[in-house]
């Protein structure tokens, strides 16, 4: 009994190959993968798929919005319902009131971070990115936060192109990856002025209000960008196909550009925000979900890994109550309903009936988009993501014949609903083992509160600029000076 734990018989499944093995754990790591291992504890898989265990890098819990305080989901109840789905690892949000500096709500979200049960870390937002701001940069992703996160979009969030360029040269000077939320704020804001002035204010014109071409400029936009100042980014949350284009023509021509997309794009349909009354808002988002021939399109460019992630974008809005869908009233007009749906939970498996059973994306693949790409694209890659010896020892254990129907207990998040509920899935996780230890099992948390560890995230070459500056001039750097 070499091992703390052997995880036995079991059909192991990395990002590139699909095999039986044992896997012994040791200090929370894998130790070895191979034969006839044993351990101390021993945990029979016969029948059972061994994969990495989730890796969310798009996932709101205990994130404050200025003006509003903190969603429903603090990271506790969301670190429950990710391991619940399969998923060992999160990066959440560090939030930023225009005109006040970062260091105060960062103290606050690290310190609300330490009771997570899932291992953590965050991206940093930049809403306001005067001199002052960016001056606290360097120091915040020295601080292991080596991420940005801007928006495009959104009141009281966006940046114009001048304002992400200073950002993009920021994250630049620092080797940190910038996230961006794509779609025109103007196109947007023109178009909703005139549904509402027509008297077309149900959830469902959220989607009229932002149709695809919206999405796609934003994109091309933000790569070209991004291309000038010679700095990665990740587009988030990719709609469908006509979007993902964009990232494709960028990754052809050697720019590193990578991209997301989440189970709503092709696990809903603009139909679902058309539900009588205010049933409707369950399924609203941004982007919002397109239609069914997109989905297609949509695991066309997973297969071709253009879209290398699937994330859930898990957002902590209720039906009713602070800060929720209906904080408008029942008839608010789709521009007052906060956009965004949980998911942390449902992710895997969602992606594993509708991918896996359905012969759309094979094994390997399923491990590249839920764990293995999002750990690498933001410094985790080798640690996290990954059943090789070295890792940490962040399994779930998947029954990839149980059926499953969801419901809003099942997936144990604090937000009062799912849009999936109801639905069928086939293929469900039995147990979820993060560094070692069984966290949850049979829907049953076994780790504390507070368990989890901040995971801060060093250089890397994938967040490295390309080194690709037009007529050789390093404006990022004069900006500095
Ligand atoms: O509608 C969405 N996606 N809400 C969450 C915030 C964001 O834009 O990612
Ligand atoms: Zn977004
Ligand atoms: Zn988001
Ligand atoms: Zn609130």
């Amino acid at each position: 009994d070499d091992f703390d734990l052997a995880i036995r018989g079991g059909t192991v499944v990395t990002e590139t190959q699909v095999f039986r093995a044992d896997v012994g754990i040791r200090g929370g790591r894998i130790a070895a993968v191979g034969e006839n291992l044993a351990g101390r504890q021993t945990i029979e898989a016969d029948g059972l798929l061994v994969m990495p265990g989730g890796v969310d890098t798009h996932c709101h819990l205990d994130q404050v919005e200025p003006g509003m305080g903190y969603g429903a989901e603090d990271f506790v109840t969301g670190s429950r319902s990710a391991l619940a789905g399969g998923t060992t690892t999160a990066i959440s949000f560090v939030a930023q009131f225009k005109g006040e500096p970062i260091r105060d709500v960062l103290a606050e979200t690290l310190r609300r971070g330490e009771r997570s049960i899932i291992d953590y870390s965050f991206h940093q937002i930049v809403t306001d990115p005067t001199d002052a701001v960016l001056a606290e940069i360097p120091a915040i992703v020295a601080s292991g936060i080596r991420s940005l996160k801007v928006f495009l979009t959104y009141d009281g969030a966006r940046l114009d192109d001048r304002q992400f360029l200073r950002v993009l040269a920021a994250a630049r000077r620092e080797g940190a990856m910038v996230a961006v939320h794509c779609e025109n704020y103007d196109a947007i804001g023109w178009l909703t002025e005139q549904l509402l002035a027509a008297g077309l204010t149900a959830p469902k014109y959220h989607a009229w209000s932002r149709p695809k071409v919206v999405e796609r400029e934003t994109t091309y936009r933000a790569i070209a960008l991004a291309e000038l100042v010679d700095t990665p980014i990740q587009v988030f949350h990719v709609s469908c196909a006509e979007v993902a284009e964009e990232i494709a023509r960028a990754k052809r021509r050697g720019l590193k550009v990578w991209g997301e997309t989440c189970p709503q794009y092709f696990a809903l349909t603009a139909a679902d925000m058309d539900r009588p009354g205010f049933e409707g808002s369950k399924a609203m988002c941004s982007p919002a979900p397109r239609d069914e021939a997109d989905h297609e399109g949509l695991w066309e460019m997973m297969r071709q890994g253009v879209l290398d992630v699937v994330s859930s974008d898990h957002s902590a809005f209720n039906t009713t109550g602070h800060h929720a869908k209906d904080m408008h009233g029942r008839d608010a007009s789709f521009r007052d309903i906060p956009n965004g749906v949980p998911g942390v939970g449902s992710r895997l498996p969602l992606l594993f009936s509708e991918g896996v059973v359905k012969g759309r994306i094979d094994l390997p693949t399923f491990v590249a988009l839920t764990a293995a790409n999002p750990a690498r694209i933001y410094g985790l890659g080798g640690r996290k993501g990954t059943i090789a010896p070295g890792a940490d020892a962040d399994i779930v254990l998947w029954d990839p014949g149980k059926r499953v129907t969801l419901t809003n207990a099942l997936l144990q998040h604090a937000v009062d609903y799912t849009p999936y509920e109801g639905r069928e899935v086939t293929g469900w996780p039995v147990m979820t083992i993060r560094r070692g230890i069984p966290a949850m099992r049979e829907g049953k948390l076994l780790a504390e509160e507070g368990s989890g560890r901040f995971l801060p995230r060093g250089p890397y070459d994938l967040a490295r600029p390309l080194g690709r500056l037009a007529n050789g001039f390093d404006a990022a750097r004069a900006q500095l000076a």
